[in-house]
């Protein structure tokens, strides 16, 4: 069949070059953006007088009955069209006649699909922070249950200094706050309509660009008609942002990985949310939290993709640019997936607080705190330091923690030492005094609750 483009060539293209020159595949998911625009198009034209009343009423009647079409699945995406623009605009001229060839008065597909793709990632955007805030309410509650369970906080993967287990899980509700301000960001600058710029230079015709842009819910217009139909640095944006919400969930999801394991048994990930080995009967694997982890990478490469597509093209509008779509909505897709995914996860599993005490009873964690209790009593800290690793190192021989050696050992050490060092390096002592704002005390992590809820009410 003829395209509905040809003209100065009859407009029969090779088989194998349609195919490779079609993105109807792909971009049919914007197709209620793409008739939405339209509607907004035609109204316009018919506000300036470009085109008569009459003829935008049987334009947007006729948009509406595609719209409606396609979604009761009467009328089914054309593979044989080039893109979803073409098909609507097709099948409203099948439909209307000679009205229909109106339609694309004072617009190029360059500012239309640039319109469709800034319509349908908005949406994306908002969706996905509702995730964002539903996983965050999620930590909150988990948080809220364990402000006072003392686990083992590492640095270097080694057990450092006790924290507890809500401490740790408002450090991820903090990044995610940043995750989802980061995509309000995003939208704002995205939130621009390109619709008018036409194929890249403007139009002689007397438009209202800006009448558009507000019946589509845009804060205003990209000024600049090249840069309109021929910047995605809104999808770089968008899959930035979506990278580094992944390399949180990634980091989220090793630690989960660890945590349920048999040598760590922090946490214990429900039935419903873990798998079994097809071999080893008495497995229970992490796979929802190494697939989160795996396709981390997915998303970068959806960035990466698009950043070497863009970085060598002229301006305006080239056909490469016909590649934004498929990584950016893969990135959105992989993102929604795992957020639910993980929200459902973590919402599920079973925390084991005697584990994470039991952790924190080895390793010394409490060091720092005998030193300090020595600085707190005259002793400058170098010399605390010194004393408290060779405390250390006497338990290790005696293969004994630092509570159960007596107070002789530690007054061979320094006369400073008293009966009241066993409170002072009480794992809930480390814990509770540490009371400095962001810290991990009871009263510390219940600011930080505060706080981050204050702020999911606001997404
Ligand atoms: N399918 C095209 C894309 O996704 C639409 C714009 C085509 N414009 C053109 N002049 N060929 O980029």
């Amino acid at each position: 069949m003829a395209k509905m483009w040809s003209g100065r060539t009859d407009g029969v293209v090779d088989k194998l070059a349609d195919d490779f020159n079609s993105s109807i595949s792909f971009d049919c998911r914007m197709y209620k953006q793409d008739i939405t625009g339209s509607m907004a198009h035609a109204a316009m034209l018919a506000a300036r007088g470009i085109i008569a009343e009459e003829e935008a009423d049987t334009l947007i009647r006729g948009l509406e009955g595609v719209l409606a079409d396609i979604e009761s699945g009467a009328l089914t995406f054309d593979p044989e069209c080039e893109d979803i623009h073409m098909f609507v605009e097709q099948v409203l001229t099948e439909r209307l006649g000679d009205v229909g060839k109106k339609l694309h008065t004072a617009r190029s597909r360059n500012d239309q699909v640039a319109l469709d793709i800034r319509m349908y990632l908005r949406d994306e955007i908002d969706v996905i922070r509702g995730l964002i805030k539903r996983l965050a309410e999620v930590l909150c509650r988990v948080a809220e249950e364990n402000k006072a369970t003392i686990m083992p906080g590492y640095t270097h993967l080694q057990r450092a200094q006790p924290v507890t287990f809500g401490h740790h899980l408002m450090a991820y509700a903090m990044m995610l706050l940043r995750d989802a301000d980061r995509l309000f960001d995003c939208r704002r600058r995205m939130n621009l309509s390109p619709i008018g710029c036409c194929a890249l230079a403007g139009t002689t015709y007397d438009t209202d660009r800006r009448f558009e842009a507000a019946r589509l819910g845009f804060d205003g217009i990209c000024l600049n008609s090249l840069d309109g139909v021929s910047d995605r640095d809104f999808c770089v944006e968008l899959m930035s942002d979506l990278s580094i919400l992944m390399m949180h969930l990634s980091r989220f999801s090793e630690e989960v990985i660890l945590w349920s394991s048999w040598e760590f048994k922090f946490v214990e990930l429900s039935d419903t949310f873990s798998t079994g080995s097809s071999i080893m009967p008495q497995k229970k694997n992490p796979d929802m939290a190494e697939l989160v982890r795996g396709k981390t990478g997915r998303v970068y490469g959806d960035l990466m993709g698009l950043l070497t597509t863009l970085k060598g093209l002229p301006l305006a509008y080239n056909k490469d640019m016909q590649e934004d779509k498929e990584g950016v909505f893969d990135a959105c897709d992989t993102v929604k997936m795992c957020l639910e995914v993980f929200c459902g996860m973590i919402d599920t599993m079973r925390v084991r607080a005697d584990n994470m005490k039991k952790a924190a009873q080895t390793g010394f964690i409490n060091a720092t705190d005998l030193a300090d209790y020595l600085v707190k009593k005259g002793m400058p800290f170098r010399t605390a330091y010194k004393i408290s690793g060779k405390l250390v190192a006497e338990c290790i021989e005696k293969k004994c923690v630092l509570e159960e050696l007596p107070l002789e050992a530690y007054r061979a050490h320094s006369e400073l030492f008293d009966e009241d060092l066993y409170g002072e390096i009480s794992l809930e002592t480390c814990v509770s005094k540490r009371i400095s704002e962001g810290g991990t005390s009871v009263q510390s992590v219940e600011a930080q609750l505060a706080w981050v809820k204050e702020r999911i009410a606001s997404i």
